[in-house]
């Protein structure tokens, strides 16, 4: 069984990029600006805002960290967004997610300036994304399709089965999975919190694509012999022996499936850092154009 290694593929892609970044500099001066709004406290986006400012440093990118108490308004945040929005120097900003319950997302999303979505959130990228024109995509599928095509997985004609319809993950690996060429060409389905018989489709799934938030819930006889098997959830499960009180796992069961699948994701390691490595590349992108 092969170990979808995505700490280290990131650690690669992050060094071609430091690469790109130090011609970039040399030849215009001007090096790559990412922004991040981080509202609140909650701990994980906590923790991946982290990493995300902490891998702009290392590949030479300037980063901008806002942060913005619990308590804030919805036009506090906006008027932020506006200032990013039109502020030259900033490259391309983010908006960490999920923001606090009183706080329109939807609303804060439709204000980002498209050109400056390195996120892929809003709906002028989404939009074509879907008609497979150039655009910013989505970091955390864009970040599965790149493992898929570094580690040579093909996916051309396979039984793809996504699980977990957000916005944000479930429904753009849909689109990106089913568009023409590698890696896509897939036949896709999407299964949700009403899907009646999620194990029918698991079970069907030469490569299975797991973002649904519930800690284990996949176990090793919902899988296919030999899939291919991506984790996108990131759970946190209380475990007393931990020193921190908590264990982190993903959505997938690991117990039983080294000796099944082909090749999988681990949690942490997997999917997480090939999400903030799309998100350089898309800052790139974006400090090009
Ligand atoms: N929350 C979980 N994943 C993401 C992501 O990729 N971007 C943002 N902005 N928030 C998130």
């Amino acid at each position: 069984m092969l170990v979808l290694d995505g700490k280290a593929l990131a650690a690669t892609i992050k060094e071609e990029l430091k690469q790109e970044v130090d011609v970039i500099r040399q030849a215009a001066g001007k090096i790559p600006h990412l922004a991040a709004i981080l509202v609140g406290d909650n701990p994980a986006s906590q923790v991946y805002v982290r990493n995300k400012v902490r891998s702009c440093e290392q590949i030479g990118f300037r980063s901008t960290l806002i942060r913005m108490p619990e308590d804030v308004t919805q036009s506090e945040i906006l008027t932020e967004v506006a200032k990013l929005n039109n502020d030259p120097d900033v490259d391309g900003f983010i908006v960490q997610l999920p923001l606090p319950k009183h706080i329109d997302e939807d609303q804060i999303n439709l204000a980002i300036e498209p050109r400056k979505d390195v996120d892929g959130f809003t709906p002028v990228n989404i939009g074509l994304m879907t008609l497979g024109l150039p655009s910013y995509l989505p970091a955390t599928p864009n970040g599965i399709m790149t493992m898929l095509e570094r580690y040579g997985i093909q996916t051309t004609g396979k039984e793809v089965v996504v699980l977990g319809r957000s916005n944000i993950v479930g429904t753009p690996m849909t689109v990106l999975l089913s568009r023409k060429g590698e890696p896509g060409n897939a036949t896709v389905t999407l299964c949700h919190s009403r899907t009646e018989d999620m194990a029918f489709h698991t079970k069907r799934a030469d490569i299975l694509i797991a973002a649904i938030g519930r800690p284990e819930m996949i176990t090793a006889d919902m899988v296919k012999e030999g899939a291919v098997i991506i984790d996108v959830g990131i759970n946190r499960v209380d475990d007393a022996t931990k020193k921190r009180g908590y264990r982190l796992c993903g959505d997938i069961d690991y117990a039983g499936l080294e000796s099944k699948v082909s090749a999988m994701t681990p949690v942490p390691g997997g999917v997480g850092p090939m999400t903030v490595v799309s998100l350089l590349m898309n800052t790139l992108q974006a400090s090009k154009s």
